[in-house]
């Protein structure tokens, strides 16, 4: 079934920026009576779908939280699993990245990942730096309450080295020391599997997203999916505070 494709006059309705939290994995291959791991291999085509799936929507930033800093608390054969699965995607996608100018980023500590995801992670940031029409970003031992620390302790050093000013302390100051730093906030921010949470993801740059819950399992999640999301965002009306008369001014002349 083809997905909708967007009209170009379409292309406020779109979000710049959509973020994912990959949920389900476990549970597809538990309904399957198969290892959990063979649920995380198979997320990782979901990824790929996704990945191509949000550039053809018109999407141009798309996060993906894969790792998160509560994570390395799953079961150790798990976590080395993942983080196998990890460097052995970043290795096979390298070539098809500098092929399709998808530019990768990361959000999170990554530094305390190993060695050899580092290396691959470090690579490929470096081949896809220049491009700067689709932005692929993978969330890698990320949380939000980590960031923050991290970003505050950053803060406080410039600061005391005189680049920050903290009497004009700002957002927009503050914001340049998350991970973030550079990158739209999101605009939509999907989770699949059926859970309503947000597990410690983008709390501060979620400030103002609109949030798509979907019972999808996350391997399963297709480009229609994903079309529909969009499709689901592009019905909402974001007000930032402000009344639905202030941000779409046709509204005021209907009463
Ligand atoms: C998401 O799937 C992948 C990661 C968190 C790494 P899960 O592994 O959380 O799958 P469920 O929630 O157990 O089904
Ligand atoms: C959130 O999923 C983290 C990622 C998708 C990487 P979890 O499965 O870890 O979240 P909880 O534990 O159900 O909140
Ligand atoms: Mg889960």
């Amino acid at each position: 079934m083809p997905s909708p494709s967007p009209a170009p006059a379409d292309r406020a309705s779109i979000p710049r920026h959509v973020a994912i939290i990959m949920d389900g994995n476990g549970r597809w291959a538990k309904q399957r009576g198969l290892p959990r791991i063979e649920g995380h291999r198979r997320g990782v085509e979901a990824v790929r779908t996704a990945t191509y799936a949000a550039r053809d929507l018109g999407v141009r930033t798309l996060t993906l939280y894969a790792f998160s800093a509560e994570n390395w608390s799953r079961p150790q054969d798990e976590v080395g699993a993942l983080m196998g699965l990890l460097e052995l995607y970043l290795r096979s996608e390298l070539k098809t990245f500098v092929r399709d100018r998808v530019r990768l980023q990361t959000i999170g500590r990554t530094a305390d990942l190993p060695d050899g995801v580092q290396r691959r992670l470090a690579e490929t940031i470096d081949a896809t730096r220049s491009f700067s029409d689709y932005t692929l970003v993978l969330a890698l031992n990320y949380g939000s309450r980590t960031e923050v620390v991290d970003a505050a302790r950053s803060y406080a050093s410039a600061v005391a080295m005189g680049r920050e000013k903290l009497n004009d302390s700002s957002w927009e100051a503050f914001s340049r020391h998350l991970y973030t730093a550079g990158m739209p906030d999101p605009d939509l921010v999907i989770r699949t599997s059926g859970e309503s949470r947000i597990s410690n993801f983008l709390l501060l740059q979620a400030a103002y997203a609109e949030f798509y819950f979907t019972p999808v399992l996350w391997p399963d999640f297709t480009k229609a999916d994903l079309a529909a999301a969009i499709a689901d965002y592009a019905r909402r009306e974001r007000r930032y505070g402000q009344t639905s008369e202030q941000v779409r001014p046709d509204a005021a002349a209907v009463k």
